[in-house]
């Protein structure tokens, strides 16, 4: 039975709990392991021999796919040197579907090319039988003028108004860089890295579970767009901060029925199914080769759910300056940034 474990952080060694999950009862995974790197985990050694990192690799991996229903995604989020042995376990029992580069910049490392990506090898349980959602993000722009990073050979007049459909190289979404928005944890991932995987897998109530929760971005990721969510951690300590965390979150990740990821000024990622809904809440150019000098404007009403408080402050006054272009245009646009206080169910801030 799958239910004792919904919507809930466990504490223990993720292989042991892993045997408790039943078959194909899972609709995403995503598992962010240790990199085998002397990292400073509180309950975990970082630093195993080869084939004993490699093995115990194995083991989770293979209870990761018996998990993942027919329909399901397998993400795993490592350093490129690990994922060609990961590739190796999952292609003897499950589908290859993308891997994809995350260009986050890492220390340079002495004799080698500079480190300057993570990859994500996404695996499908059943290539045929697989759910999966395209999902666009934003056009890159000159910060300052605004006009488009790229030239598009000519072809700007017919952009997606909203922005191009993600490929497997991802250059939009950075680590967290500054202490202040980060938890006592060594390798904590942006939550709307793990919102973007979860869009393109998965549905409202879905199951996602995270077999090496660290402090629960996957699992505040997952509640913020309405999913289930399961974590396994064996740092109680990260257990806690992760429960705390939680209780902060509302499933309000969403613009209209559509659910969005979104972080400081702007939605980093929709589906593009979903786009012929979404465009009623945006403000687009009437003539579209003005595309190249005019982004498009959100003119709805937008909930933002800060599960950092160090962040509240800092988003309050972007999504400000997102709405100030508006006063250009006859617009009734409300702005509500809502931040829940640890433990209360009703907003303490409303602007
Ligand atoms: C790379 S971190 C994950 C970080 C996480 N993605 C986040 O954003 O917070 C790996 C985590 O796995 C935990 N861990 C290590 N061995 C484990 C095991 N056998 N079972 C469960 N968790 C484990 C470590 O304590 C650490 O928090």
């Amino acid at each position: 039975m799958i239910e004792p474990f919904l919507n809930k952080i466990h504490q223990g060694d993720c292989l042991e709990l892993l045997k408790k999950i039943p078959d194909n009862s899972v609709d995403m995974t995503f598992a962010d392991p240790p990199f085998n790197l002397k990292k400073g985990y509180k309950s975990y050694k970082d630093s195993l021999a080869l084939q004993e990192y490699l093995d115990w690799c194995e083991s989770w991996i293979l209870e990761m796919v018996r998990i993942t229903k027919p329909t399901g995604s397998i993400y795993l989020h490592n350093i490129p040197k690990w994922l060609t042995y990961y590739a190796g376990f999952l292609n003897k029992v499950a589908d290859f579907k993308h891997w994809i580069s995350w260009d986050a910049p890492t220390m340079p490392m002495g004799k080698t090319l500079q480190p300057n990506h993570y990859g994500i090898l996404f695996y499908a349980k059943d290539i045929k039988q697989l759910k999966f959602y395209e999902v666009r993000y934003p056009h890159k722009r000159d910060r300052k003028s605004k006009y488009l990073s790229k030239d598009y050979g000519g072809k700007k007049a017919i952009l997606h108004p909203f922005g191009s459909l993600v490929s497997d190289v991802w250059t939009d979404i950075h680590r967290i860089k500054h202490n202040k928005y980060r938890d006592e944890h060594p390798c904590q991932l942006p939550i709307h890295l793990l919102e973007r995987i979860i869009l393109m897998s998965t549905d409202e109530n879905d199951i996602v579970l995270d077999p090496f929760n660290g402090t629960g971005t996957t699992a505040i990721a997952a509640k913020r767009l309405g999913r289930q969510y399961i974590g396994f951690e064996l740092d109680n300590e990260y257990v806690e901060i992760t429960k705390s965390k939680l209780e902060e979150v509302k499933p309000i990740s969403k613009l209209g029925n559509a659910w969005v990821s979104y972080y400081l000024d702007k939605i980093v990622t929709l589906r593009d199914c979903d786009w012929e809904e979404l465009k009623e809440h945006f403000y687009l150019p009437k003539n579209p080769e003005e595309i190249d000098h005019t982004p498009i404007v959100l003119t709805s009403k937008i909930h933002i759910s800060v599960p950092l408080k160090n962040e509240f402050e800092y988003q309050k006054k972007q999504i400000q300056q997102l709405f100030e272009p508006l006063e250009n245009y006859e617009s009734s646009v409300k702005i509500n940034v809502v931040q829940y206080s640890h433990g209360e169910n009703k907003p303490d801030t409303l602007i």
